[in-house]
């Protein structure tokens, strides 16, 4: 099962950069650009990635990301992530970014984008992995913040497709953002956001009803909420589920009480996605393989949820296809491995 989890052809839909940034790098960026760090060894911190929630992460991720300061080095931590992911045979990606993270700091947008997205055209060219990319919000800061973001954005709205949400979600509901996105929207970005991971099943109702998302990120919560759950199969909207992330994060306490084959049995359209994997310990595949194995799922299961991920993607029609036929290929040439 892990040999067909390993070379399955999917697609990854929710994957924060800033979270890619692995041990090694971190202290090589902190040594490249002179930035004092709390650890010293990969171990210090290792150790220091034991979190209680969302906010404890964050703390440590935000920190992370300030060794983060020149193009080439956005650069080397996207194209570092690319290659990672091409071994394990990702095939798409979308790419969150943080530019609040960076600009806040004095790091420009430009800086920002432009090694970002010259990772993404070379792991196009030399790994043949397609990728979009999703500028994200951060949402415990104000809307007007978020306007201003937006506004930067404008000189390279051809490198980005959609918008997103996240951050702290406790106390920031998707509705303090709603005017941002509604010009985010007619500035033609594609409109996502976290919802429903500590939020309840209001947030992923505002998330719907307010912002418009063509996808909800975690959605844990939906299942408080039936009403909620059947609308999300009505609008035909996926959920990017995050085993490890859950369960570091400590939404789920363990795997085998993760609702993710309940969530299949709803009807629910499910992808794989490893959130923030220098930090949960594990990448895609290890996603896939834990909650397989904690939830004993099929080989039709995993199939169904890396279709999702070429499905719900936001490539155009045609690119789909092409990568939903070689699935199928491997799925038809494995199914009695
Ligand atoms: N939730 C909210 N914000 C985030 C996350 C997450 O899991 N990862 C990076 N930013
Ligand atoms: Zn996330």
């Amino acid at each position: 099962m892990d040999t067909f989890i390993n070379n399955l052809p999917k697609a990854e839909l929710h994957v924060h950069i800033e979270g890619t940034l692995e041990p090694e790098l971190l202290l090589k960026l902190a040594t490249r650009n002179n930035i004092k760090l709390p650890y010293k060894t990969i171990n210090e911190i290792k150790n220091a990635y034991d979190f209680n929630c969302l906010q404890d992460f964050l703390d440590i991720y935000y920190q992370g990301a300030k060794v983060l300061i020149t193009e080439n080095d956005f650069f080397d931590l996207t194209y570092s992530y690319f290659e990672k992911s091409a071994l394990q045979n990702v095939k798409h990606l979308e790419i969150m970014f943080d530019p609040q993270t960076h600009t806040n700091r004095g790091v420009t947008f430009e800086t920002v984008i432009s090694g970002i997205s010259r990772a993404c055209d070379m792991a196009e060219e030399k790994l043949g992995v397609t990728s979009i990319l999703i500028m994200s919000y951060l949402r415990h800061l104000s809307e007007n913040e978020a306007f201003k973001t937006l506004q930067s954005s404008l000189p390279f709205k051809e490198l980005i497709t959609s918008v997103g949400l996240d951050s702290s979600e406790k106390d920031n509901p998707p509705s303090k953002f709603q005017n941002v996105f509604k010009a985010s929207v007619k500035e033609g970005y594609i409109p996502v956001a976290h919802a429903g991971e500590e939020g309840n099943s209001d947030y992923i109702w505002e998330a719907l009803n307010l912002l418009e998302i063509k996808r909800i990120d975690h959605g844990n919560n939906c299942l408080q909420d039936i009403n909620l759950v059947n609308e999300i199969i009505k609008r035909d909207i996926a959920l990017t589920i995050c085993p490890l992330s859950n369960i570091s994060l400590k939404v789920v306490e363990n795997l085998e009480d993760h609702p993710l084959k309940e969530m299949l049995q709803l009807g629910l359209n499910i992808t794989i996605n490893s959130d923030d994997p220098a930090y949960f310990g594990g990448h895609i595949n290890k996603n896939y393989q834990k909650i397989q194995q904690a939830l004993n799922l099929s080989k039709l299961d995993i199939y169904g949820m890396a279709q999702n991920s070429f499905k719900y993607s936001f490539l155009n029609d045609d690119k789909k296809e092409q990568y939903l036929n070689d699935l199928e290929v491997y799925y038809n040439k494995n199914i009695d491995l």
